[in-house]
């Protein structure tokens, strides 16, 4: 559930209203509350328990430094999936020692820096990134720490775009080959073998999908540990669903405890890669209505966000919550309407049929936006990436500054004069 609710009928979050902050920074803008990202750390944190842990949390979700840097302050590691990402988490001060680095296509300068900077482990997805990294560990005489990829065929019910533990999906390695290609690893210069993950999809609603894998990968461990190969850790991968509308996904606590139950009395360290569940009801997209337009068919409320601030709904069809910051605020009835925005395309839009009391003027929240929003935006119309702020504490505070019409420009050069 979003971490913005109303309070005598405004939205807000640790005591700042969500009005407030759309007149201090103006719309399109991305709002976080830094209150409730720490809860879902901490609360994962907590219900892993005493059990030798490392939580990574997946900067993919949401990058932007002020909030790696919340994380950092926790103790978090990362999951890192580029050269980018691991200079955030850098400057963002995390440690890099508590660094995975996931990905199907890590170039080799990328593999390169992060070798240089000591990451814990480096998730290998195929044969060939293992030779690779080998060949780069092996000229700059840096040790690599690897963990192989493995997908272990199960069905997650979710999205199709991001279900990836099926052996028909371009990740990880296919259970069945693991064995082997661990076997190859152990005998090559500069490669410590350290661990083993998966990731079977995101926003995932059953438990029994994160059981299945866990059982695949305990029943290699144990057969690579039967050949003398000892992990120190697993790596079970993230997707721990959130609630956008009505959906009930398992609470961290009985996630925790299903890994912790299915590990059994191996003496590994649990490393897990959480994103969505970390900041995703944590943050809204704030936007303004622009216009009430009417037609014979439908009524559309065009707003000042688009579908290149958040594009969630347009890629995935994906339902986001839409609430007015005020709820006492509009003079007029409710209607149906389609949330749309600006852009040039019939899929712009944040959400469609919902019955909303508004105004032209009028601010809306687009709830649990705060994973795979900001991040997933693009300048698409030559649109200006808008602004994000943080609340705390019943502050608020601008992590990053809306673009220019300059910015949207910057590097661009004109061909030299015929
Ligand atoms: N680890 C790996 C290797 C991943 O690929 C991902 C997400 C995660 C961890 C974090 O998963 P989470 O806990 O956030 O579910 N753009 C899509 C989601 C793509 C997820 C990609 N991988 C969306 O907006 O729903």
């Amino acid at each position: 559930m979003s971490a913005f609710v109303y309070t005598d009928g405004k939205l807000g979050a640790e005591g700042v209203t969500l009005a407030d902050v759309a007149r201090t920074y103006g719309t399109p803008c991305y709002v976080y509350s830094r209150a409730a990202i720490e809860k879902q750390w901490t609360a994962l944190h907590n219900a892993v328990g005493t059990h030798d842990h490392l939580i990574c949390y997946a900067v993919k979700a949401n990058s932007s430094l002020a909030i790696l840097n919340i994380l950092a302050r926790l103790g978090s590691g990362f999951d890192i999936v580029s050269a980018g990402e691991l200079q955030r988490v850098i400057k963002a001060g995390g440690d890099t020692r508590k660094v995975v680095f996931s990905g199907v296509g890590k170039r080799e300068d990328e593999l390169e820096y992060a070798l240089d900077h000591g990451i814990k482990c480096f998730n290998i997805e195929s044969r060939a990134e293992l030779l690779r990294l080998g060949k780069i560990a092996t000229r700059t005489e840096n040790r690599a720490a690897v963990s192989l990829r493995v997908n272990p065929d199960v069905d997650v019910a979710t999205h199709p775009y991001i279900a990836t533990g099926l052996k028909e999906n371009k990740f990880g390695i296919p259970h069945t080959e693991a064995f082997a290609i661990y076997e190859q690893a152990i005998s090559m210069d500069y490669i410590d073998i350290t661990g083993i993950d998966c990731h079977i999809g995101s926003q995932i609603m059953n438990l029994d999908s994160f059981m299945d894998a866990l059982d695949r990968l305990a029943e290699l461990i144990d057969a690579l540990e039967q050949k003398g190969i000892v992990l120190q850790h697993i790596d079970v991968g993230g997707g721990l669903g959130i609630r956008y509308h009505d959906e009930m996904p398992p609470s961290i606590e009985e996630y925790a405890r299903v890994i912790l139950e299915h590990l059994g009395d191996r003496k590994k360290q649990l490393v897990i890669e959480p994103g969505r569940c970390i900041t995703g009801n944590a943050g809204v997209l704030l936007t303004r209505v622009e216009h009430l337009k009417q037609t014979t068919h439908k009524n559309f409320a065009i707003v000042d966000a688009a579908m290149n601030d958040l594009l969630r709904p347009a890629l995935y069809d994906a339902w986001h919550d839409i609430l007015p910051v005020d709820e006492g605020e509009s003079r007029k009835g409710a209607a149906t309407y389609d949330i749309v925005g600006p852009v040039c395309e019939s899929g712009d839009f944040l959400g469609r049929e919902r019955k909303l009391a508004i105004d032209e003027g009028d601010f809306l929240a687009v709830c649990s936006a705060g994973a795979y929003g900001f991040v997933m935006s693009s300048n698409y119309n030559s649109r200006p990436r808008v602004s994000e702020v943080m609340v705390d504490k019943g502050e608020m505070f601008e992590i990053r500054k809306r673009e220019t019409l300059d910015d949207l420009m910057h590097g661009e050069v004109l061909l030299p004069d015929d």
